[in-house]
């Protein structure tokens, strides 16, 4: 089945579709407590008056790291998106799972990781505000930003510009949970 866009947020259907492709528990709590988060943030930014799709976003959370139950590596985000599109979900929704890794991933690197040579940066309020959730849990605890820009740095390095997005996102998105 083919949808143009995400079908209503189900959270059953959601976390069957985890459970179905054979996600432990581990990832479950991880998935829930991103989703958590998200739905925290876009609460609060809808409160000040602007505009999102939360239905996009409680289906993004919840599913962004699905590609997980095949790899952990860099390219699960992708994976999470390919098995979304094979499931019939919209453009969008595969959109925002490919890009939430790390403060996303530009094409360069991208190519280098073996995965189609374009951008996985996240872009819209959307995908912007489930790639910045993620990095606020670690496993399935809330932790501060500082957390996760030192364990990103030590990964990739204080100058890598996946770091630097990242620090641009807690710039935007920082202040509602600081
Ligand atoms: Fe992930």
């Amino acid at each position: 089945m083919r949808r143009s866009s995400e079908p209503t947020w189900s959270a059953s259907e959601a976390l069957d579709i985890l459970r179905e492709e054979g996600a432990d528990e581990w990832l479950i709590r991880h998935c829930i407590a991103v989703f958590g988060v998200s739905v925290y943030l876009a609460s609060l930014i809808m409160a000040r008056g602007r505009e999102l799709d939360m239905g996009l976003v409680m289906w993004g959370s919840l599913l962004h790291d699905l590609g997980r139950t095949r790899t952990h590596g860099p390219e699960h985000g992708y994976v999470s998106g390919q098995m979304l599109r094979e499931r019939g979900f919209g453009r969008n929704l595969v959109r925002l799972v490919e890009r939430h890794v790390g403060g996303g991933i530009d094409a360069e690197e991208a190519s280098k990781l073996g995965l189609p040579k374009r951008d996985y940066v996240p872009e819209t309020i959307e995908e912007k505000l489930v790639c910045y959730a993620d990095k606020l849990i670690a496993s399935s605890k809330v932790v501060p930003f500082e957390t996760a820009l030192r364990r990103y740095s030590k990964l990739l390095g204080r100058d890598h510009p996946g770091v630097e997005r990242m620090t641009r996102l807690h710039e935007e998105f920082g202040k509602y949970v600081g």
